[in-house]
């Protein structure tokens, strides 16, 4: 059994069909990454993951419990919201609040999650143990001097390295990036690669990142997924894909990087 198991997940949007039978394993702690063109349906899949999109079909397990199964759709909203928080989602765009200070965008989700611990009779952080736990974030992702600060008046690589400690606040069992660097130019990437590559190594944390970052994925990778149109034309270790890839597609694509880098 593996931690994330997930079986031919199928999604259409309208008539067309985006996603045509995704299967994959993760092992805890490991570090997955997606590459594949544009539109090959790498956001479809972690979007499905999260949620944010219901699959059609396919079923999505952690640690055997079953999250998703496309054969019973009717999941009580509670019961939803509780499965979301078993992943984590990092944005390409960040999507901080921008009324709320780095320290409050990262503490208001987890006082919202602690208070329906509350409701549900469950132990629960008090305020204190979570202005702690932020602030131990905010150091881990460098930013101890930035908790006042608004998102306007962050750099681009700070805002993501906010919506990263938001994230993992949530503690969430697989976390989920959506290219966290593509908004970002070379010198902030590499902050915030470092702070992913610090988090691989300091909480062992399950992660599926979408990347277009060939180096970072070939650094970071224990998986690579390379999809094309809606498929997983090859899976394997980063040495794998990018040292041995076998089909076709992907040799076209990892020669497309080369010649543009
Ligand atoms: N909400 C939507 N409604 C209709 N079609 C959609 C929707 N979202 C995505 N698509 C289509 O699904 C396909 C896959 O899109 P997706 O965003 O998953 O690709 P991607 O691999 O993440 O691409 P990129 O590298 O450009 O981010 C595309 O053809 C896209 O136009
Ligand atoms: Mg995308």
């Amino acid at each position: 059994m593996s931690y994330l198991e997930v079986n031919n997940l199928y999604k259409n949007y309208a008539k067309t069909e985006i996603l045509k039978g995704i299967s994959f394993n993760l092992d805890e702690g490991e570090v997955l990454t997606i590459i594949g063109s544009s539109g090959s349906g790498k956001t479809t899949a972690l979007r499905c993951l999260n949620f944010l999109e219901i699959a059609d079909k396919g079923i999505i397990k952690i640690n055997d419990d079953i999250i998703f199964d496309g054969n019973n759709k009717n999941i009580k909203e509670r019961d939803l919201r509780e499965k979301r928080l078993r992943l984590g989602m990092v944005f390409q765009s960040f999507n901080l609040f921008p009324q709320y200070t780095s320290f409050d965008n990262i503490k208001l989700p987890l006082i919202l999650k602690e208070s329906e611990k509350k409701k549900s009779g469950l132990n629960y952080k008090s305020e204190e143990e979570i202005n702690s736990i932020v602030f131990d974030l905010l150091d881990k992702v460098g930013l101890k001097d930035k908790a006042l600060s608004y998102p306007h008046m962050l750099s681009g690589g700070q805002k993501q390295r906010v919506a990263i400690a938001r994230a993992i606040a949530l503690d969430p069992d697989i976390l989920c990036f959506d290219e966290p660097t593509s908004a970002l130019d070379p010198l902030l990437t590499v902050e915030v690669l470092n702070v992913i590559n610090e988090i691989k190594k300091t909480l062992n944390k399950t992660m599926i990142i979408v990347t277009h970052e060939m180096e970072f994925a070939k650094r970071i990778s224990d998986k690579v997924i390379f999809m094309d149109n809606g498929e997983i034309v090859e899976s394997g270790t980063a040495e794998d894909i990018f040292e041995n890839p076998k089909s076709l597609l992907l040799k076209q694509f990892l020669a497309s990087y080369n010649n543009v880098l």
